[in-house]
């Protein structure tokens, strides 16, 4: 255990540089996803261990539906073989599995096999894993405005009710409602953007980078990104 009593509710993670891996070996770029599930298990791990409540991560941007088509078809695969064989881990650790984005873009087949674990694991607390897939900030954004939008225009107490709005009233129509924001963002391979990820929810969030590959990012390497957020400072704009 990491030695500290300042471990975060929730980290999220961008896990960058699959294919840089896979490149230096002289493989395919999907083996390089491959290698990544690995990394996925290990910090899942270590993030019950350490007493994470909360571990997300970006699996598949909006924008990564532009890759070459047989990187997409592949990504989507794996996805699907992963949920079929992590169900049991999840019963097993009591965890939690959550997907969120946009969910119109994936296919009929894995939507069904997302909302039967979704569904089977919703009674376990002990860590709550969220996968974030066909997913980018500026769409979640953009989804909550529409709703709340959509809201206002059949409901005039609800479009009276703006008036007063405060920005918590906003997150309940984000596709992260009621998930704590992210207190830590890991994002590996060297690469210091944020890509679109979590805009709105990362607004307090601490970050950290690390040249790391995705693949070689096991127990030591977030062990040693909590140790890290330990020693933070978080002010939220006070004085302390
Ligand atoms: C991250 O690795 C995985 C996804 C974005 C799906 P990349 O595939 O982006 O790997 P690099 O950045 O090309 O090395
Ligand atoms: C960000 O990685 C998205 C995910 C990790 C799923 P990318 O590799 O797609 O990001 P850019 O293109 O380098 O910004
Ligand atoms: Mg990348």
């Amino acid at each position: 255990m990491t030695d500290s009593t300042n471990v975060p509710v929730h980290v999220s993670m961008i896990m960058d540089g699959n294919g840089r891996w896979a490149k230096e070996r002289g493989l395919e770029r999907v083996r390089g996803h491959y290698e990544g599930v690995e990394s996925v298990r290990a910090c899942t791990e270590a993030a019950v261990e350490e007493g994470v409540k909360y571990l997300s991560i970006f699996a598949f941007s909006e924008e990564n539906w532009n890759r070459p088509e047989a990187e997409v078809i592949a990504l989507m695969s794996l996805m699907a073989k992963c949920i079929a064989a992590e169900t049991p881990t999840f019963h097993k650790n009591h965890i939690r599995f959550r997907v969120l984005g946009n969910r119109e873009r994936l296919s009929a087949e894995l939507l069904a096999s997302i909302e039967a674990t979704e569904k089977a694991t919703e009674c376990y607390d002990r860590l709550t894993m969220i996968v974030f897939l066909s997913y980018s900030g500026k769409w979640d954004i953009m989804q909550a405005a529409r709703k709340m939008a959509l809201e206002a225009a059949s409901d005039p107490s609800k479009a009276e009710s703006l008036k007063d709005m405060k920005l918590s009233d906003f997150d309940k129509y984000l596709v992260t409602a009621g998930v704590p924001d992210p207190d830590l963002i890991i994002r590996t391979s060297g690469e210091t953007r944020i890509s679109n990820y979590l805009l709105w929810q990362a607004a307090y969030s601490e970050f950290y980078f690390t040249p790391v590959l995705w693949p070689d990012f096991r127990k030591p390497q977030f062990r040693e990104a909590l140790e890290a957020y330990a020693k933070r400072d978080r002010r939220y704009g006070k004085v302390k």
